[in-house]
């Protein structure tokens, strides 16, 4: 693994465990390394009212922004499945905001990244900011 890579694989690891998922008890860690080469995480945390829980990956690009930070390079999100999970569409539609046509999402088990894919093709026909302009 590049190094760049292994620190996001690293981070995930290390945040995922602090998820706070008692209800779905699937814990999510997500990584970012932006343009400007910093790293951010985020787990999903959970509520006792449903509808009112975050992803891991809406939580690291909330830091991300908070540290006025807007492209992300890679994102890698890590799960406890056997071929780890993509992104949901939400978070999809949420990365899209701070990417471009090089931005790459990792999916990540445990163990390893089992696979990567630019967000351009894991969310094609895409609505973004050029179709208000
Ligand atoms: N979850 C994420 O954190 N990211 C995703 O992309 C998909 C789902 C979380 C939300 C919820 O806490 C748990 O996984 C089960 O859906």
């Amino acid at each position: 693994m590049t190094n760049s890579k292994q620190q996001l694989f690293n981070l995930a690891k290390l945040v995922r465990d602090n998820s706070y998922s008692p209800y779905s008890k699937f814990k999510v860690g997500a990584a970012i390394l932006s343009s400007n080469n910093n790293l951010y995480s985020g787990c999903n945390v959970e509520n006792a009212s449903y509808s009112v829980c975050t992803c891991a990956e809406e939580n690291a690009i909330s830091t991300m922004i908070a540290n006025s930070d807007t492209l992300i390079k890679e994102l890698l999100v890590m799960t406890d499945t056997s071929t780890g999970s993509a992104p949901c569409g939400a978070c999809r539609q949420r990365i899209l905001e701070f990417a471009d046509n090089n931005t790459i999402i990792h999916i990540a088990n445990t163990k390893e990244i089992t696979k990567t894919i630019k967000i351009k093709d894991l969310l094609p026909h895409s609505f973004s900011k050029d179709d208000l302009k």
